[in-house]
């Protein structure tokens, strides 16, 4: 039993207030957050320069960020994509003890409303949490969108592999609430709300519409959870009335990984969506089937911006060297594109990676291949 009985949790810039009795028993009548199924979540409003360019916030983060940002940046301009990239610098630095964004990168991806992210280390030391979570939290990104896709010509286990998984990406088991009780007890809080699964859980009803998929599917474990991943479920079902066209149910989360690791197929026509730590381990899964993180996209989507990243680590051992794979960068911003309405620029430069990835002459260390950064990004380049 939790010790008081309201309780403000810090996430963000906001707070929720909690009656810990309440959550997996609260009515289906209670307020909803969004007035009807018109309300689009997330939906893109960055204004064009005077050039007719959108400005995008580009974080190239540490270790070999430079290297893939660079090459992104030489696909995007041989692909005329309109984009004027504006470098920000993400710190670290501490406030009031707290690792914070500084405050010239929050003015620039708050006025951009959208960035592309590297990947960031994180700093080790008293008071830093990781960067990522700093930023998810400080921009209120609350979808963490997540496909996989096989690429033609580069073999794994499985052929044809399409998932596409939506993680709930500012509470759950993240929320970093812990607490020692007594000397050997610790307690973990696992926050789940009415409101940020409602926002997530409509996201992946509009994203389902979006990329013409039927179904969507809440991945859970309500059996054991019942409070909190029962909250989570039952608001999926609220949602799922108010989009008729979408076949809505669901599946515990350890079915769900006995059978994607059997035949992931059947999860080609589905978007899943859970709560956050069920998404961080299942899209690492997930990328797994396709041949790993080097290849997959993300996008912390939110209602004023969205930060596109590449979800690997910053390989410090290979930085400088010429031999990154820019390759799940790139599939980011392509999704950023999309999510931008810039579509036939996404098209056109998706189609020469695509093409230079099954050609596989120019292909990086990682994926077999003896060919440096920039070949394999010229490889694409001449494709365009
Ligand atoms: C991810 C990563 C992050 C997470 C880490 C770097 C904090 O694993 O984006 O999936 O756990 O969310
Ligand atoms: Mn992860």
């Amino acid at each position: 039993m939790l010790a008081t009985r309201l309780f403000v949790a810090p996430i963000g810039r906001q707070s929720y207030r909690i009656a810990p009795r309440a959550a997996g028993t609260l009515s289906l009548h209670n307020k909803r957050f969004f007035a009807s199924q018109s309300d689009r979540v997330a939906k893109f409003d960055g204004v064009r320069d005077a050039n007719g360019n959108y400005p995008v916030s580009l974080i190239e983060g540490d270790g070999i960020g430079p290297e893939i940002s660079q090459a992104v940046k030489d696909i995007f301009a041989a692909a005329k994509a309109p984009i004027t990239w504006e470098p920000v610098d993400v710190g670290p630095i501490l406030k009031d003890g707290q690792t914070a964004i500084p405050d010239d990168a929050i003015a620039s991806i708050k006025k951009n409303k959208i960035a592309l992210k590297g990947p960031l280390a994180t700093p080790i030391g008293k008071g830093h949490v990781s960067l990522n979570l700093t930023l998810r939290r400080t921009f209120n990104l609350f979808a963490n969108l997540r496909p996989c896709r096989s690429v033609a010509g580069y073999k794994t286990p499985y052929d044809n592999v399409d998932t596409v998984l939506i993680r709930e990406n500012t509470e759950g088991e993240y929320s970093g609430i812990e607490h020692v009780v007594v000397d050997g007890v610790v307690q973990s809080i696992k926050l789940i709300t009415r409101e940020a699964s409602e926002r997530v859980l409509r996201y992946a009803f509009q994203h389902a519409q979006a990329i013409g998929r039927k179904k969507v599917r809440v991945v859970h474990k309500a059996t054991i959870m019942k409070m909190s991943d029962g909250l989570f479920l039952n608001v999926g079902r609220e949602v799922a009335k108010d989009y008729p066209d979408i076949e809505f149910d669901a599946e515990l989360l350890d079915n769900t990984c006995l059978k994607m690791v059997t035949d992931p197929i059947p999860y080609n026509d589905k978007v899943l969506v859970m709560p956050n730590l069920y998404g961080d381990i299942l899209s690492d899964m997930c990328a797994g089937l396709i041949g790993g993180l080097g290849l997959t996209p993300s996008g912390n989507i939110g209602d004023e911006c969205s930060i596109f990243e590449a979800v690997h680590g910053s390989a410090p051992d290979i930085a400088g060297k010429a031999l990154a794979n820019p390759t799940a960068l790139l599939f980011s911003s392509l999704m950023m594109l999309r999510h931008m309405g810039l579509n036939e620029y996404a098209d056109k430069i998706e189609k020469a990676t695509f093409d230079t990835l099954s050609e596989g002459k120019a292909l990086t260390g990682d994926l077999g291949g003896t060919a440096k950064t920039h070949e394999y990004t010229a490889s694409i380049i001449s494709k365009i």
